[in-house]
C-alpha cells in the first residue's frame, strides 16, 4: 500500500447514476460548425476500438492520407492529421514553420486572424499584423505591399474567416510569396471542401482545415499539409520544435509520409474519429469534389436570397468575398440577437450562431457546410429565423 487508506476524500457523485448520457437526437446545426454527421459517419465512429500500433489502423490512416491529398488537392506527401481541433493544427503550422525571433505577417481582418497573431507571439516570433475591417478582405496590391515592408518569413493568411464570413481570394498571393522569399501558410478550417481549391495550384506551403465542417467529420481531429518549401525550413531548423505532440518531423513518420518511414509510438490517437473521417472521406470521394462545391455554392445562394427576401441585410459588402459555407447577417438594430437563437433553438432545435470575437452582437451566422449543405436544411433554417426574429420583435 502507498499509504492511501480506503476512505473516499469524493464521494460518488450521484448525478451520474441517475440517468444515462443524454444528447438531443435531432438537433439541425447550422451555426459555423461543427455540422451535423451522416448516420454512416456516426456509425463508423463506434465501431470497436482498435490499438494504434495495429495493421488495420494503419492501413485507414493511408486510406486517409490518400482522401486528404485529394480534398486538399495536393501532392504533398506530408499530408495527415493532428490529433485535435482545427486549433491545434493553427497551432502545429505556427511551431513548426517559425523559431524565436521569425518574422511573420498575418492578415487580421476578424477573430482568426488575431488569434493566428497571439500564437505568434507565444512562440517568440515577431507577429506584424496587416489589418482590415471585419467584412473585408485583402487585396493583392494590400497584401504586396505588406510583404515588402515586412519582409517575414511566413504570410499567414485566413481563408474562410467564419467570425465575419469572408472567403480571401488566395489568386497569386503563392507567387508573392515566392517573389519575397516566404512561405504562405493557410486556414481553410471553415471552407476546405465547399468551394473549389487547390493547394498545389494556390502554390500554398502549409495548410489545415478541421473535419468537422464540410468533411462532415466528427470534431476533434484536423487535416494538415506541408508543401516541399515548408518540410525544407522544418528540417533545416535551428532549434527543435517546441511541442512534441506537434512536431512534424516526428509525426510524420508516425504516419509513414515518406518512403523508408518505419512508424513508431509518437502518441495514441484518437482511433475511433479516425474511423469517422475515413468513412466522411469515401462520401466525399463518392459525390466528386467538383459536385459538392457546386451543391455548397448553389444552397449558399438559396440561403442568401431567402435572407434578402425577409429584408435582412447580409453582412460582407462585397459578392466576391462572401463565403458560401458561413453566412453573416446584419443583426437589425434594436433586435436582441439572444432571444433570437435562443428561440430558435428553444422550439424549432436549430443552431443559429451569433458572431464571434469583433463580431459578437452585430452578426447572426449561418453554416451551410457538408451534410447540412442541402436546399431543404436551407428552408428550415430560414423559416426558423423568420418566426424567431418575428417573435423577438414582438
Ligand atoms: C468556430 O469555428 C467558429 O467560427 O465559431
Amino acid at each position: 500500500m502507498n499509504g492511501v487508506s480506503h476512505d473516499l476524500l469524493v464521494p460518488p457523485p450521484t448525478q451520474l447514476l441517475k440517468e444515462r448520457i443524454q444528447v438531443p437526437q435531432k438537433r439541425l446545426l447550422m451555426g459555423p460548425g461543427p455540422s451535423n454527421c451522416s448516420p454512416e459517419v456516426c456509425a463508423a465512429g463506434s465501431l470497436p476500438i482498435i490499438g494504434h500500433m495495429h495493421a488495420e489502423i494503419f492501413r485507414i490512416m493511408d486510406d486517409i492520407k490518400v482522401g486528404l491529398q485529394y480534398v486538399f488537392q495536393t501532392e504533398n506527401p506530408w499530408t495527415l492529421v493532428i490529433s485535435g481541433p482545427g486549433h491545434l493544427a493553427m497551432e502545429a503550422v505556427l511551431v513548426n514553420l517559425l523559431e524565436q525571433g521569425d518574422t511573420m505577417l498575418v492578415g487580421v481582418n476578424g477573430l482568426w486572424g488575431d488569434r493566428v497573431a497571439d500564437l505568434a507571439f507565444r512562440i517568440g516570433a515577431k507577429a506584424v499584423r496587416m489589418e482590415t475591417e471585419p467584412g473585408n478582405a485583402f487585396s493583392l496590391q494590400e497584401i504586396e505591399a505588406a510583404l515588402v515592408s515586412s519582409r517575414p518569413k511566413v504570410l499567414f493568411l485566413v481563408h474562410s474567416e467564419s467570425s465575419t464570413g469572408v472567403m480571401q481570394n488566395l489568386d497569386g498571393v503563392g507567387d508573392l510569396c515566392r517573389k519575397y522569399g516566404c512561405l504562405l501558410a493557410v486556414d481553410t478550417v471553415a471552407s476546405l471542401g465547399g468551394v473549389p481549391f487547390s493547394v498545389d495550384k494556390l502554390k500554398i506551403d502549409a495548410i489545415y482545415t478541421g473535419s468537422q465542417k464540410v468533411i462532415g467529420a466528427p470534431p476533434g481531429i484536423a487535416p494538415i499539409s506541408f508543401g516541399p518549401r515548408a518540410v525544407e525550413v522544418i528540417k533545416g531548423r535551428k532549434t527543435p520544435v517546441k511541442s512534441f505532440l506537434l512536431d512534424m518531423k516526428l509525426l510524420s513518420v508516425y504516419w509513414a509520409c515518406s518512403p523508408g518511414d518505419v512508424r513508431f509510438y509518437h502518441h495514441t490517437p484518437p482511433i475511433n474519429l479516425f474511423y469517422g473521417l475515413r468513412e466522411a472521406l469515401t462520401a466525399v470521394v463518392e459525390e466528386g469534389l467538383p459536385a459538392i462545391w457546386k451543391r455548397h455554392e448553389e444552397n449558399a445562394n438559396r440561403l442568401r436570397d431567402g435572407i434578402t427576401g425577409m429584408g435582412l441585410e447580409l453582412f460582407v459588402k462585397n459578392p466576391a468575398d462572401r463565403l458560401p459555407t458561413v453566412t453573416t447577417i446584419r443583426v437589425p438594430e434594436g433586435l436582441d440577437w439572444k432571444a433570437v437563437t435562443k428561440h430558435a433553438m428553444e422550439k424549432f432545435d436549430i443552431e443559429i450562431a451569433g458572431g464571434l470575437g469583433l463580431t459578437a452582437g452585430r452578426v447572426f451566422r449561418i453554416g451551410l457546410m457538408g451534410y447540412n449543405a442541402y436546399p431543404e436544411k436551407v428552408d428550415r433554417v430560414l423559416a426558423a429565423l423568420k418566426d424567431s426574429i418575428k417573435m423577438a420583435k414582438y
